[in-house]
Order: structure tokens, then sequence, then C-alpha cells
């Protein structure tokens, strides 16, 4: 049985960030972003967009933060699980992000989501920059 495309080994998924790649939706054939993140000994994958404005990237570029098993969106300070997904502080609390699935196998960590394939490790090339996903202010 195949284990879908590996993303990364395990041990290059650090503590304290996250890992930043690129999926494409089968259904759409879009490129868009997912984060790999370690916590309490496993390792889970979301796409990689805050749920209370959801064109906001987690992940800049340069790695999400991560605080106490909680990955922080920087624009407005939600805090989400990296268990669960779930929006425990902030102004989209309650909200999940969406997940995506992987599997750790033979000391890599490898996508299984039917609806993603893996394309790269590193951000989604765009020609639609955003200029405000680094801003703290927007509302
Ligand atoms: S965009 Fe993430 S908290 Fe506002």
């Amino acid at each position: 049985m195949t284990v879908g495309e590996r993303i990364a080994p395990v041990d290059e998924v650090p503590e304290e960030t996250t890992v930043l790649f690129t999926v494409r939706e089968v259904a759409t054939d879009e490129r868009t972003e997912g984060i790999l993140v370690r916590s309490n000994g496993t390792i889970t994958s979301w796409l990689n967009y805050c749920q209370h404005l959801t064109h906001i990237r987690l992940d800049k570029g340069s790695g999400a933060g991560l605080r106490d098993g909680e990955i922080v969106c920087t624009n407005h300070g939600a805090m989400f699980d990296a268990d669960t997904g779930q929006c425990t502080y902030g102004p989209c609390e309650g909200a999940y992000l969406n997940a995506l699935d992987v599997t750790i196998e033979n000391d890599g960590v490898y996508l299984t989501d039917d609806a993603y394939e893996f394309v790269a490790l590193g951000p989604a090339e765009t020609d639609d920059l955003d200029l405000t996903s680094t801003s703290n202010v927007e509302f």
C-alpha cells in the first residue's frame, strides 16, 4: 500500500515553529499551502490559513509561532490548538483550522489526503501578492 507523498523527514519538523509546504487541490487544480506542526509527540497538518480572515497565512514563509502547543496568528493574536486545530483565543474563537491528512511512516511525514497532492516544500507561487498579510492592524 502506498502511503502518499513524503512531505519531510520527521526529524526536520521542529518543536518551535512550522514547516510550510505547497499542495494542489485535486478538485480545483489550485495551489494552496499547508503546514506541519509538531505537538505532544506527534505531527499534525493544517491548511496555512487563519480562520479569522481566511486569506491570512499563519506561516508567512519563515515559520508560524508556536506557544504552549498552540499556533499563533500574528495578525490579531488568534491561537489554535496544534492537536485539534481549534481556535482557543482570539477573534475566531471556536473555529477550526482545515486539516490535511498526514501519516508518519519510515521516519517521514506523508500526505495521505485524497483531496490534495503534494507539490513542494515552501510557499505556493502566486501572482496576487497580498500586501496586507503582514499587517497587525487589519480588522
Ligand atoms: S487574521 Fe488571524 S487573528 Fe485575525
